[in-house]
């Protein structure tokens, strides 16, 4: 059994460009209302789109990793759409990082990265944790991370639902190689958010699970490895490479079947997407790091 979105409100973080705003139309689609923020001025003309659904929508230009940018936002979502019942803990950053950069060029890289993928979604997390709360209705948090936490970042002929799979009968190595430290560090950071939320707030109704999808056609996945942002620049190979990406509307549509979940669905559960299989809400996969009772017991 789905429940339905319709009526309740969202909040998604880093949507002015990439899959931010697939996940903003494809809530708008079900009839939530949704509140945008980015650090582009760009995300201001995302909430006319949004409207346009026929549903309520603000924006606003706040970085994730500010906690006084944090506050104003989650305030005056509050303000403008009356509550906040679903959080797309969205906003990321990458870069290359090494092990042996020079320690200046690395700080400025770790307060990029683990600023806004990590601290910027513990922030939001926060605020918008004391709303659901005071509110008494449940909630939805899904924090975005990555496959790296699940795979070694497989190439798609590599899946593990593909019988070539060098991984289909073990425990797959993870992480995004060596060229990614901080960018995994932040991600993996995540499961510490996400398994104490889990814990502390199912008591609430409130369900607390990450997306850990494979490469994503977006402007993030494009830059990182020097593809251009336009389709008509792109060479003949690069094409050939971004067709083993997964579609950022289909990325949404899974967090759109995780929601509709509701109350009684998964909790504390990293949802993996690779590439190479159909990207598609699978059966919840047995918990690793935290025991099943820790989710039924007091808070
Ligand atoms: N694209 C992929 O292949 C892929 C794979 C796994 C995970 N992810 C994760 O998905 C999320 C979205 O990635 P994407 O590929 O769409 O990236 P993107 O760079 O295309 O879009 C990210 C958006 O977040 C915004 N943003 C960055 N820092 C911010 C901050 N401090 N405050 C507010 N907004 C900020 C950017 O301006 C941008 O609009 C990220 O968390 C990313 O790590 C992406």
């Amino acid at each position: 059994m789905t429940v339905s979105l319709n009526g309740k409100t969202a909040i998604v973080t880093g949507a002015a460009v990439g899959i931010g705003p697939a996940y903003a139309h494809a809530l708008a689609a079900e009839g939530v209302d949704v509140a945008v923020c980015d650090i582009r001025p760009e995300i201001m003309e995302l909430p006319a789109q949004l409207e346009a659904k026929g549903v309520r929508a603000f924006g606003m230009i706040a970085d994730v990793s500010k906690p006084d940018d944090v506050r104003r936002f989650v305030d005056e979502t509050i303000s403008a759409l009356g509550g906040i019942d679903i959080l797309i803990n969205n906003a990321g950053k990458c870069k290359v990082s090494m092990a042996d950069d020079a320690l200046d060029k690395t700080l400025d890289d770790y307060e990029e990265m683990v600023g806004t993928n990590l601290k910027g979604e513990f922030l939001i997390g926060r605020a918008v944790i004391a709303q659901m709360l005071e509110q008494g209705r449940g909630g939805e948090i899904v924090n975005i991370a990555t496959d790296h936490m699940f795979t070694c970042g497989a190439p798609h002929d590599q899946c593990p639902k593909n019988p070539n799979c060098p991984w289909a009968d073990a425990r797959r190595p993870t992480s995004g190689g060596h060229m990614m430290d901080i960018y995994d560090a932040s991600k993996w950071g995540l499961n510490g958010l996400m398994f104490a939320w889990a814990q502390a707030l199912k008591p609430h109704g409130i369900r607390v699970n990450a997306m850990c999808m494979g490469a994503t056609d977006s402007w993030m996945i494009r830059d990182f490895f020097r593809f251009p942002q336009t389709p008509s620049e792109e060479t003949e190979e690069q094409q050939k490479e971004i067709a083993t990406w997964m579609a950022k509307e289909d990325v949404a549509q899974v967090v759109i079947d995780l929601l509709k979940e509701g109350p009684g669905g998964r909790n504390a559960n990293n949802i993996n997407l690779c590439v190479g299989r159909p990207p598609k809400l699978e059966p919840a996969l047995p918990l690793l790091y935290i025991q099943e009772e820790a989710l039924h017991g007091d808070a």
